[in-house]
């Protein structure tokens, strides 16, 4: 975890509502694919609390990393706004995805705003000889965001949306569930609403899943347990112990 001024160098609009800001420091820390940062908003209007985002791609050697974000509230409304400047914000935080060695395929699934980090874990492992499946599910057409950019790195791109007006009609966990004897993923990793890892959970699939939860947050950093969520022993804390969990381990 460290503390830095990130200087805001491109600030462009994918969808209506959708930003994607590149940020640079020439110090940035180690990343782990799935990590997040906790972005100051400003310090206006009582927003105080930072706000979290994930990685969406991460340039170690230009010290750059992309976030990818919806406007939500005032905050996210203050960040998309961003042209120029510098603001502080804590990088890297969590535990995020790892991928042990003898893991060669890979189904990503992604709902939403939850699919961003997702493409810096192929970033990460695409070297490495993993094969990456993605699925990604939208509301409709008019939401669905990083197409081109998972459709160039990924073996196979299957896209849902929830009323047809893009790829497969219904929900993507479906679409997943009908490729999955012919993909054979040795993991699963998915980020995404609630809704959709319940659907991934009630799949009853044997093979490994990790999902990355959200929570409203407070600190960040594992000291109010704002961010706790209902795991098998107990309550964890999603910024902490998080966001990645084996989806096991959480009562969903
Ligand atoms: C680990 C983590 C990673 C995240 N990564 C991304 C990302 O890559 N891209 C992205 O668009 N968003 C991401 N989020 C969600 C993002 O942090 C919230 O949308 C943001 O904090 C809202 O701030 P705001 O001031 O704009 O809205 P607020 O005024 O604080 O809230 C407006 C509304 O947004 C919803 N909301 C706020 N925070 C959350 C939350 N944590 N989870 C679900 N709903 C929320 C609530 O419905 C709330 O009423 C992430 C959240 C977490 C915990
Ligand atoms: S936000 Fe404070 S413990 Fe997670």
């Amino acid at each position: 975890m460290k503390e830095l001024f990130l200087n805001v160098r491109e600030n462009t609009t994918l969808i209506k509502g959708v930003t994607k800001i590149k940020l640079y420091n020439a110090n940035l820390p180690e990343f782990t694919p799935g990590q997040f940062i906790n972005l100051s908003a400003g310090s206006f209007d009582g927003l105080l609390l930072r706000r979290p985002i994930s990685v969406f791609k991460y340039d170690a050697e230009n010290k750059i990393f992309e976030i990818v974000f919806e406007v939500k509230g005032k905050g996210t409304a203050f960040l998309s706004r961003l042209k120029g400047g510098d603001l502080p914000g804590t990088v890297f935080l969590g535990n995020g995805f790892s991928l042990d060695q003898n893991v060669k395929r890979v189904a990503l699934v992604g709902g939403g705003l939850g699919c961003p980090p997702l493409y810096s874990v192929i970033e990460r492992y695409k070297g490495r000889g993993v094969k990456f499946y993605t699925y990604l599910g939208f509301s409709s057409q008019s939401k669905a965001i990083l197409l081109d950019d998972f459709g160039k790195v990924s073996e196979r791109l299957k896209v849902a949306t929830d009323d047809g007006s893009y790829g497969e009609k219904g929900y993507i966990t479906d679409v997943l569930k009908k490729d999955i004897d012919i993909i054979k993923p040795d993991v699963i990793l998915a980020c995404g609403p609630t809704p959709m890892f319940k659907a991934l959970k009630a799949l009853k699939l044997s093979i490994p899943t990790y999902i990355s939860m959200e929570a409203r947050m407070g600190c960040g950093i594992g000291a109010c347990s704002v961010c706790a969520c209902a795991t098998i022993s107990g309550n964890k804390r999603v910024c902490a112990d998080g966001p990645v969990f084996n989806i096991k381990e959480v009562i969903l």
